[in-house]
């Protein structure tokens, strides 16, 4: 059975365009995996804390030695970790807010980078353990950044989750969504053909197949 986690980050909810269009790729992969279950992360209305020394000590506090406190702390960190490991498939919105991540997600970021749980170091240097899951980043902004260096986002969620082990990392976007409707209604229906495209090449067999393997 293939589990799905998909990461909500827009501040609008369910009216997010990048909700939107995660939810659109979702509701496609349910009725491919009619016995696939799927788990909603909205790091945007159930807000994740900004990481604070209090919080980062707990991380790194020996668990014998933990306060109730820490141990609260560190068990919810690694309650959002644990959605990670069971997760076959990462379907994540990725809204652009002043010219960055929404910060909502950065939050999210500093509670599941944890040394000796997501990631390692070796003699060869960081080896991540969240490894053979695929990811698909759905990328929305007013305007056009894609492919320039304003695009401060793509590289920075790229390099994070390749950190922690996620290499597989597809990244979808619907651009220009503030230029007016003709801009945005195109972007959104160019969105939707690609999540078509990886839906009919999953289905000859589906990259999550081979994945979940
Ligand atoms: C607080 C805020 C900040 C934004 N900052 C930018 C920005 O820096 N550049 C941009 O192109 N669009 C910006 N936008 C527009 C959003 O990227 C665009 O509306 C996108 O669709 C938001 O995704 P969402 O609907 O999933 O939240 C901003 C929107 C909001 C609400």
């Amino acid at each position: 059975m293939k589990h799905l986690l998909q990461i909500n980050t827009s501040l609008f909810g369910e009216g997010g365009q990048s909700t939107g269009l995660a939810n659109t790729f979702v509701n496609n992969w349910k009725e491919a995996h009619p016995e696939g279950v799927v788990h909603v992360r909205d790091v945007a209305g159930d807000a994740v804390p900004h990481l604070t020394l209090e919080r980062f000590s707990a991380f790194i506090a020996k668990p014998e030695t933990r306060t109730p406190e820490q141990q609260a702390i560190a068990g919810y960190s690694e309650m959002l970790i644990d959605e990670l490991k069971r997760a076959d498939v990462i379907v994540l919105g990725l809204p652009l807010y002043n010219f960055g991540v929404p910060s909502s997600l950065k939050a999210y970021f500093d509670h599941i980078g944890r040394a000796g749980i997501t990631f390692r170091y070796t003699d060869k240097g960081p080896e991540g353990l969240l490894k053979g899951k695929k990811v698909f980043v759905f990328a929305t902004r007013g305007g056009l950044y894609s492919g320039t260096p304003l695009d401060t986002q793509t590289n920075y969620v790229r390099d994070f989750l390749g950190f922690i082990g996620m290499k597989d990392v597809e990244f979808i976007y619907a651009e220009g969504l503030a230029m007016g409707d003709a801009s945005k209604d195109a972007a959104i229906a160019k969105a939707k053909q690609v999540i078509d495209g990886i839906m009919n090449t999953a289905k000859q067999p589906y990259a999550v197949a081979s994945v979940a393997a």
